[in-house]
């Protein structure tokens, strides 16, 4: 039991009020994306400025609980030598790691994947705690296509995965987040949007208590319930923010530790309005802030623009970034 109070710390530190995650957990690959942004090669020097300005970044640490990293940087030391896991620590901000291995396609099920990453799972999560890390991610990808996508099939083996995860992170003295990552992608309305999301998170929430998850140290990170993004109708904030709550009243156990967003690639503006209008409805039974990639991103992207005498601005706009995002996950602004 003293694991879990720890666990229960962990959880806690990450859910603060008014702090929320960044989701820096980029693969190689991906970074190499946000890096084309900026017209830099994905060269791992480029990919340590990139990863040294956004966790250097003066004051960051009001508004920001934890990191999360991928296995590369949390590796990865400043350009002095100093690991970026301690970097973080020294700031009170927590290290975290993503340890799924990505998708493979569900044979039978036309375009369902399922995601990989329990072989060793024990032995890496040993050594990421020792490298610093105190919570990790795990996500899921449901794609809404036709009517009979996601399957049941495709959503009971992926959470099936994630619960063997979230106990082995657990064991370890690690807080799991959960990640059914409904993708914004596509043409479906908002109400398919809900049914989807909240069958999803029921199935997950459902397997995860069958396999005894603790569910005070586990975080669910969500998609905000929303049409996808070839819908002609987009929708409104308000909209969002009750399909997203009506969602979760529906589908997480009020035990669980919070609930972070991921922001999907909507707009930085619209990610951080909707997260605004969530909090404006009011006091949930779970603590619920953000735990953005993009959206965070971008604008610190756009500022530095590759260029080294840049990286004082782009700090500060990531900074400004972070402080938005911390009122929005108030309902203030
Ligand atoms: P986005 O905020 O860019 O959607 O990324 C969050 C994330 O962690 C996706 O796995």
């Amino acid at each position: 039991m003293k694991q879990n109070t720890k666990l229960y710390e962990t959880a806690a530190a990450l859910l603060a009020p008014g702090k929320g995650i960044l989701a820096a957990d980029e693969s190689d690959g991906t970074a190499g994306k946000r890096l084309q942004m900026v017209n830099l090669p994905n060269e791992p020097e480029n990919r340590q400025d990139f990863r040294e300005i956004l966790f250097t970044a003066p004051g960051i640490e009001e508004y920001l609980s934890g990191v999360i990293m991928y296995d590369s940087s949390i590796r990865n030391t400043t350009d002095d030598g100093i690991p970026f896991a301690d970097v973080l620590t020294a700031r009170g901000i927590v290290p975290g790691i993503k340890v799924d291995l990505g998708t493979r396609e569900l044979e039978g099920f036309k375009g369902e994947v399922v995601t990989q990453g329990l072989d060793n799972l024990a032995e890496r999560f040993k050594e990421y705690y020792d490298l610093g890390a105190r919570f990790a991610k795990w996500r899921m990808v449901v794609t809404i296509d036709e009517d009979e996508t996601p399957t049941d099939e495709a959503l009971v083996v992926n959470s099936i995965m994630m619960a063997r995860y979230s106990q082995i992170a657990q064991a370890a003295g690690i807080v799991p987040i959960v990640e059914p990552e409904v993708i914004h992608t596509g043409d479906h309305s908002l109400e398919k949007a809900e049914k989807v999301t909240t069958r999803a998170t029921q199935i997950l929430f459902k397997t995860l208590i069958d396999y005894k998850v603790d569910m005070q140290g586990l975080i669910l990170k969500s998609s905000m319930v929303l049409a996808g993004d070839k819908h002609p109708e987009q929708t409104p904030a308000d909209a969002v923010a009750n399909a997203t709550i009506r969602t979760f009243h529906m589908s997480v156990p009020h035990d669980c530790a919070g609930i972070v967003f991921l922001s999907g690639g909507q707009t930085p503006e619209r990610s951080t309005e909707n997260l605004n209008a969530i909090a404006k409805l009011g006091e949930q039974p779970w603590p619920i802030t953000f735990s953005f990639s993009r959206a965070i991103e971008e604008p610190m992207l756009k500022a530095w623009d590759g260029k080294k005498e840049n990286e004082d601005k782009a700090k500060e706009v990531l900074l400004e970034v972070c402080k938005n995002n911390s009122k929005a996950s108030l309902g203030q602004l």
